[in-house]
């Protein structure tokens, strides 16, 4: 049961009767918005906040209507009752022998307490999709972790959910791996390692082709510098603004230069300078090895013959297509064992090559549903309020990925019927997605929820996006090999640290270091606002104390070592689950806590936020610890308030344990 949505619910008939006898209509569902848990216990456990915005509105003082609402709120068999406080706030709290009854049913219940929605919806969940033939580097962690959290929570919400990875397996990074087989491969290696020696070839032709783009454009890059700095010494040289000048443009009132100006300007000098500097490297690491200087001498046109062996496929040249057949599975294979190690999997992998023979048929259908009309050549796609069209089909004949994208819709409404499709994608396709979303829904296609459920970017120390030294993407394989390093020091050092010496074998180390690890990296993406731009920081995100998956798998490990210790018998615990007794205010707190999962749940559906989730858990560890430093579990005074703590430990762990799998993460009973 979710309790935030009973009470809002008690709240609504008590809004709908004032406003009847006030003869006035009100926006209900902004007013229930204001109904949130209370911040601070003191103040109950629920606070509504609508008497101020609706006293507002009719000129009547606050506390007046918060006082009529009360008269018509029919919560008596919930809390005592509630209580008007400051300008008109009306806060309720639960009473101990309801919340212990809903413990009770919480106890008893294998979903926790978590509704089945009254209307399963069905959703499809496009996410991760790499491009494959490509190394997966950390870019891609965001979509694969939030992904597979949201298929996950809405399944056990009770929606129906298919997932599937829409595969970048057709696009330029086939025609570089083409063209390397072609001209650089080594078939020993390939007979050996087939996969390692396709990653070979494709970071090879993707650095002779940087390597060739990077030489066209320095010069430009060396101009842009000479402007930047030609912009700021004018700037700096000009005379400061007179009094009147400063008065009229309301700027620089502090006197002196107009700082803002000058601060842009040197910021533009140095991202000139950063460009330049990083074409520099791009071209210095071909030219300083002979060999690959050689190559690309040899190849000096490589960004060209690249392009055409892409097209040579989609055209179904034999030769390429043989080679594309050959060369996918490996590339598959290779993103799977990253999928394993995550623990990520997929309903469906319907690549863009699944697609291509749908395009033009796509294509003949909007136009001749007068959608796309032909400009310059290219098929195109008018839609309101985008300066441009969406083009569909290119001069040349060929498609694009707006073009797959439409396919895809189709082929995903005819065959799962969907009530929603999610798209977890970076921010940086958020025009893509506006365009896209918005024809389809001229195609017909206006009653499916379509959401670009977009996420910013990971950035480094610097601020910058997280890059190795060099400038290259981090590799996510390593990134992950790294963690579970990191992990096994945590893990080791907290061992080692333990009252009665060691406790887990080196072969266990390694198994936890592993879970604990790849759990931080998840976490801490997961529990970020989605939408925002995050740090990446090893040391935060495997912090034994703070808002990490460290702690919370640490606080379920700390559950299970009272059951371990007491002899408890955990099964026979929850087969004739005690009565419950909230004798101390940390009791009362922690089964509070345990009695909003549902509400967590919603809350982070409701925009598709993982962090929700995490927030939700972090507080319940909190809640669990204080709970764990002010009440004996084990030498409690009494049998039955032993039985009752025994029982908020077991559900606490039965809590942490099924968030932190909706979130992808497994919990261990020893670390
Ligand atoms: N492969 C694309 C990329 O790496 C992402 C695909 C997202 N999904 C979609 N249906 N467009 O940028």
């Amino acid at each position: 049961m979710n309790v935030l949505a009973l009470i809002r619910e008690r709240f609504r008939v008590a809004l709908t009767s004032f406003a009847g006898d006030a003869g006035q209509a009100i926006d209900v569902a902004t007013l229930l918005d204001a109904i949130r848990p209370s911040q601070d216990a003191r103040f109950g456990d629920y606070q509504a906040n609508c008497a101020m915005p609706l006293g507002k509105q009719l000129g009547k003082p606050p506390r007046e209507v918060a006082a009529q609402l009360v008269e018509r709120l029919d919560v008596a068999d919930l809390c005592g009752p509630p209580e008007i406080a400051g300008p008109g706030f009306i806060n309720l709290r639960l009473d101990d022998s309801w919340l212990i009854s809903r413990l009770a049913a919480i106890a008893a219940d294998e979903r926790l307490g978590v509704p089945r929605p009254a209307k399963p919806r069905t959703f499809v969940l496009d996410f991760s999709s790499p491009n494959v033939a490509k190394p997966m580097h950390v870019g891609h962690i965001r979509s694969t972790v939030i992904g597979d959290a949201l298929c996950r929570m809405l399944r056990f919400a009770g929606h129906r959910v298919i997932s599937d990875n829409h595969l970048g397996d057709w696009g330029t990074q086939f025609g570089m791996i083409i063209y390397g087989y072609k001209h650089f491969r080594d078939d020993a290696a390939y007979q050996r390692r087939a996969v390692e020696e396709l990653g070979r070839l494709y970071r090879l032709v993707n650095q002779l082709v940087e390597y060739h783009e990077a030489r066209e454009q320095l010069p430009t890059a060396e101009q842009r510098i000479v402007h930047a700095r030609e912009n700021l010494e004018a700037a700096k040289a000009a005379p400061p603004p007179t009094q009147q000048q400063r008065q009229d443009t309301g700027k620089g009132k502090k006197g002196g230069k107009p700082e803002k100006a000058l601060n842009r300007l040197e910021a533009q000098l140095e991202e000139a300078q950063r460009e330049r500097g990083a074409l520099a490297a791009r071209i210095a690491t071909i030219d300083s090895d002979s060999k690959l200087a050689a190559l690309a001498r040899e190849h000096e046109s490589i960004g060209q013959a690249v392009l055409q062996e892409t097209a040579r496929l989609h055209e179904g040249d034999a030769e390429n297509r043989r080679l594309w057949h050959e060369m996918l599975p490996y590339c598959r294979d290779e993103i799977q064992r990253i999928y394993r190690r995550l623990g990520v999997s997929f309903d469906h992998e319907h690549g863009e090559s699944f697609y291509q023979d749908m395009l033009a048929d796509v294509v003949a259908e909007l136009k001749q549903r007068g959608m796309a009309v032909e400009s310059d050549g290219a098929q195109c796609v008018f839609l309101d309020g985008f300066g441009a069209p969406m083009i569909v089909r290119k001069r040349d004949g060929a498609f694009l990925y707006a073009t797959t994208d439409l396919a895809t819709i189709r082929y995903r409404m005819q065959t799962f019927h969907p009530d929603a499709v999610l798209y977890v994608v970076d921010h940086r396709q958020s025009e893509h997605f506006a365009k896209l979303f918005a024809a389809a829904r001229m195609w017909g296609y206006d009653r499916v929820e379509l959401a670009h459920i977009s996420f910013g970017t990971i950035l480094g120390d610097d601020g910058r996006p997280f890059r190795t030294r060099a400038g290259d993407n981090v590799g996510l394989e390593s990134l992950l090999d790294e963690s579970v390093r990191r992990a096994y020091a945590v893990v080791a050092q907290n061992d080692d640290a333990k009252p009665g010496g060691p406790e887990i074998s080196e072969s266990r180390r390694k198994s936890v270091a592993e879970a604990v690890g790849i759990a931080a990296l998840k976490y801490a993406d997961l529990s970020q606002n989605r939408t925002s731009d995050y740090v990446f920081s090893f040391d935060k995100m495997l912090a034994m104390n703070g808002n990490t998956a460290t702690y919370l798998q640490y606080s379920y490990a700390r559950v299970q070592s009272i059951f371990a210790k007491g002899g408890v018998d955990v099964e026979r615990l929850r087969a004739d689950l005690p009565p419950i007794a909230l004798s101390h205010p940390a009791e009362r707190a922690l089964a509070m806590q345990i009695v909003r999962l549902p509400e967590a749940l919603d809350e982070a559906l409701v925009d598709y936020r993982p962090n929700i989730l995490t927030s939700y858990l972090f507080e319940l560890g909190k809640c669990y610890s204080t709970f764990f430093e002010n009440c004996p579990v084990l030498k409690a005074e009494s049998d039955q308030l032993r039985a009752s703590r025994l029982l908020l430990c077991d559900l606490t762990g039965r809590v942490l344990r099924q968030g932190l799998e909706l979130l992808g993460i497994g919990v261990i009973d020893k670390m």
